[in-house]
């Protein structure tokens, strides 16, 4: 595992030993989802989670055979995008998967020497650099797979003065639902098949120049029923961070094998979210109707103070408040976080989000995983997939 060379806040300066150079990242530059039914998406990110009308592409712009729908709040920008033909891969994938993330965008500098140095690298190609302008100037991008059918986009927007990408005109609309406080993506969770975890962590680390710098093993991310295993990869500035799961034997199928079964393959299994006030949020969030786990028992309340350690004194929140609205605690050498995971956001049993507040800690709430798989697997119950 990479040592962390100091404790710095995520700058541009290169932070993990180890991580390599040759792909040198500035941040997640948007999502894209491919959906049913674009449309009504938006209207569920906008009203639910917050997300501002920004940008929007298709029959109006030209477009034939598809339709995109882009949001934005503060720096995360989702992409909603549908067929408008039964021909089009676009559909294809959402027959088999369902709703899900197709895209994970990378802001570079560079996308040509990107994609170059991924490629040779052994990355099986999506896109090859593509220039696309308008009177804004240009954007160049370039895609690669990963796991599944996923893709990471490179963006190049240095010579770009416009809102999204060329192509896109400016999304405007009458009905404006206010921000819930969501600030930048933290991390994206793969989940990938039996035995391909550690696959993937050598395809990061070979292809991405990513490092694995935290590792929980099945003994650590298990309850009485199932188990997985997980390890964060990260660049070397430690802005991107894709933890990947695999799932491991229990006694009973684990959260993994759902996904993988419903979303028949490896693809992403959560977006974590950051808000610097998780209580305002969560609060938010829910009388607007998304849906969180349900909350773990009393004793994980009471637990809470001991968990902490020595990071008892710097908690500002009150642990009542918190646990009105099922938020999770964790703490590490460095400080404490605030999580909660929602239900999935679509009908298959796969993609969800995190909602998560660092207050110093940068782990992942590894004393939270026993509580959060347990609320999973009350859930997985009663659909009867445990
Ligand atoms: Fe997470």
């Amino acid at each position: 595992m990479a040592k962390e060379v100091k404790n710095v806040e995520y700058g541009l300066e290169k932070i993990f030993e180890g991580a390599q150079d040759f792909l040198p990242l500035n941040g997640t530059d948007y999502v894209e989802f491919y959906v049913g039914n674009a449309k009504q998406a938006a209207h569920f990110y906008k009203t639910a989670f917050g997300f501002q009308s920004y940008a929007y592409a298709g029959l109006e712009t030209g477009l034939k055979d598809r339709v995109s729908y882009v949001l934005k709040q503060d720096k995360i920008r989702l992409v909603l995008t549908t067929a408008l033909t039964s021909d089009s891969p676009i559909g294809e994938h959402v027959k088999k998967h369902g709703d899900g993330v197709k895209i994970v965008a990378l802001w570079v500098d560079d996308a040509r020497k990107s994609y170059e140095e991924t490629t040779k690298r052994g990355a099986k190609s999506f896109m090859e650099p593509t220039v696309e302008k308008d009177e804004h100037g240009e954007v160049v991008r370039a895609g690669i797979y990963t796991y599944g059918e996923t893709v990471h986009m490179f963006v190049e927007r240095k010579n770009y003065k416009g809102d999204f990408l060329p192509g896109y005109q400016k999304w405007e609309s009458d009905y404006n639902p206010s921000s819930v406080g969501l600030k930048f993506i933290d991390h994206m969770v793969g989940n990938v098949g039996w035995g391909e975890m550690n696959i993937w962590v050598k395809w990061y680390e070979d292809v991405m120049g990513f490092v694995n710098f935290l590792t929980f093993d099945d003994k650590q991310i298990t309850t009485e029923y199932s188990a997985l295993m997980s390890k964060v990869m990260s660049n070397g500035n430690g802005r991107i961070k894709f933890p990947i799961n695999e799932p491991a034997e229990g006694k009973k199928k684990s959260q993994i094998e759902e996904y993988l079964d419903f979303y028949e393959g490896p693809g992403v299994q959560h977006i974590a979210v950051a808000t610097d006030d998780i209580i305002k949020t969560v609060g938010e969030l829910r009388s607007r109707g998304v849906e969180f786990l349900p909350p773990p028992p009393q004793a994980y309340y009471d637990e809470i103070p001991t968990r902490l350690g020595a990071h008892r004194d710097m908690m500002k929140e009150d642990i009542k408040e918190l646990q009105k609205l099922s938020i999770l605690v964790d703490a590490d050498e460095e400080g404490y976080l605030l999580q909660i995971f929602t239900k999935p956001v679509e009908d298959r049993p796969t993609l969800f989000f995190e909602i998560i507040q660092r207050m110093g800690a940068k782990g992942f709430g590894a004393g939270n995983f026993k509580a959060l798989f347990e609320s999973i697997e009350r859930e997985q119950a009663k659909r009867g997939t445990l």
